[in-house]
């Protein structure tokens, strides 16, 4: 779908796709409390949500796992909520899996399959989905204690449906260091051993185990390396293939979570690329990269049991103002999920993200421009027809040349607006939310944020999701990423 851009246009549209809604409820998204209402994004029915947890497939299924709070539209005493999917973008909300119980409140963590029931919790030839959770007491942290937060299990034997306490929790108490959580458990085959990547305060530690009950401390990774402008949380990790000289090779990728810290302020992911051997973590070098440099992709984690493909989704929002924002029965969403990939420019790698190709099955809708030579008074919204039925949805790609500069002012009838714009003389790319809409409900809501251009390549391409009151943008081939919510009164279908 590249086309082929003039020396002198300054950027030609390569396509456009309106999305139709994924759920059938955001078709009547009129009612007040629906304003808002992502139409291919996850969110929940009602109340508060916030980290992705126990990412995995199984037998074709997609089960995405949620902190969820059922009592409120803010955080509270956290459960796991739970939705699946079998293609990833029509998700069915499901019963709530994990209730808080005497040790305390599910907080984040992993499910893998186990299925050479090495865990023992499968009974009847049935295959264990194990849930790799912490475990929080809210008592012990009013008390400041410092050992608060523990690792559990609990299990599924019929695919997620309904789950069990494993009777031996904790299985991995805590040391004594207060920030103790979020396991992210996956199986590594050539050590023939589960491995737990666990943040623990300032780094991750990394764990293994046969069983998923008993638990080996392997090494540290992190400790004055990358960002440290908040605690850790959230790590993952898990392998990338890529082609080097005709051969496969692998390397391992770590994302970790920051809060506070992130690349433009609040909350952010960073990654490191490197290898590890089933013991330890070495990162390649020693460059700070984040997954997303727009305000609003957090504690995202990748699904396990997908085979090579690497699939990523992210809470789509900032804890400076996630429990402030302005929906009325429901709060946050999920990115869209996303392909994660090794890319290459100049010397250096990165993990570079693309919405995974089941979004594009959405569309109802394609037009495609070719060299189209645009100036600062072009009107892209009847060239590409955006007001007649995207209702605020749509997919467009964008190719250009990578010396002129250009902004997207996505916008609407009552002037509110969006603006992303390319900076060729500082290799930058930004995003101002500052007229978007509503932003009272929270001071620094209304920035501008800024993320670098990191492709050396002689053109730039861009891509922006758009859902009713989100915006992603895939620049360069997803090497950078920059994702944020905003609340406008009507959807922005139009576009400068
Ligand atoms: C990240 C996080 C996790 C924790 C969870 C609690 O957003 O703070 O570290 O497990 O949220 O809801």
């Amino acid at each position: 779908m590249k086309c082929l851009s003039t020396r002198y246009s300054a950027f030609c549209l390569a396509g456009l796709l309106a999305l139709s809604p994924a759920f059938s409820r955001a078709q009547t998204a009129l009612a007040d409390h629906e304003l808002y209402r992502p139409g291919f994004h996850f969110s929940p029915k009602e109340k508060w949500m916030n980290d992705p947890n126990g990412l995995v497939r199984f037998d074709g299924v997609y089960h995405l796992f949620f902190q969820y709070y059922p009592g409120d539209i803010v955080w509270g005493p956290m459960h796991w909520g739970h939705a699946t999917s079998r293609d990833l973008v029509h998700w069915q909300q499901q019963a709530i899996a994990l209730y808080p119980d005497s040790l305390g409140y599910i907080f984040s963590g992993s499910a893998v399959v186990d299925s050479t029931n090495s865990s023992g919790l499968g009974a009847r030839g049935k295959i264990p989905l194990v849930a790799v959770f912490t475990h929080h007491n809210p008592e012990g942290e009013k008390r400041h204690d410092n050992n608060y937060q523990n690792q559990s299990l609990a299990y599924s034997l019929d695919k997620g449906a309904t789950w069990t306490k494993y009777a031996g929790n904790p299985v991995l108490k805590n040391p004594g260091i207060t920030d103790f959580r979020d396991p992210s458990v996956s199986w590594y085959a050539k050590g023939r051993k589960w491995v737990m990547a666990l943040a623990t305060k300032d780094r991750i530690t990394f764990y293994s185990s046969t069983d998923l009950r008993n638990w080996t401390k392997e090494s540290e990774f992190g400790a004055g390396l990358g960002s440290h402008g908040g605690v850790w949380e959230c790590p993952n990790l898990f392998p990338l293939v890529r082609m080097e000289h005709e051969h496969e090779k692998v390397y391992w990728v770590l994302l970790v979570s920051n809060n506070p810290g992130g690349p433009n302020s609040g909350s952010g992911t960073q990654y490191f690329i490197g290898q590890w051997d089933g013991h330890v973590f070495k990162p390649m070098d020693n460059e700070v990269r984040w997954i997303d440099y727009g305000p609003d992709d957090y504690a995202g984690v990748t699904w396990n049991n997908t085979g090579r493909r690497r699939v990523f989704i992210g809470w789509m929002s900032n804890w400076d103002y996630a429990n402030t924002l302005p929906t009325a029965t429901w709060r946050n969403a999920m990115t869209v999920p996303r392909n994660l990939f090794l890319e290459q420019s100049g010397s250096k790698l990165y993990v570079a993200s693309r919405p995974s190709p089941e979004v594009y099955t959405l569309a109802k809708r394609k037009v495609e421009l070719r060299r189209l030579m645009v100036d600062s008074t072009s009107n892209l919204t009847n060239l590409l027809g955006l007001q007649k039925d995207t209702a605020g949805r749509y997919i467009l790609e964008v190719h250009g040349p990578a010396d002129e500069s250009v902004d997207f002012v996505f916008s609407n009838a009552a002037g509110e607006k969006l603006v992303f714009g390319y900076n060729p003389i500082k290799q930058e790319y930004w995003l101002d939310r500052s007229a978007s809409g509503r932003t009272d409900f929270h001071s620094g809501f209304g920035g501008v944020y800024t993320a670098p251009r990191v492709s050396d390549a002689g053109d730039v391409d861009l891509e922006f999701v758009m859902d009713r009151s989100s915006l992603e943008v895939f620049a360069d081939n997803g090497m950078t990423v920059m994702t944020s919510v905003f609340f406008s009164q009507q959807p922005l279908t139009k576009v400068r």
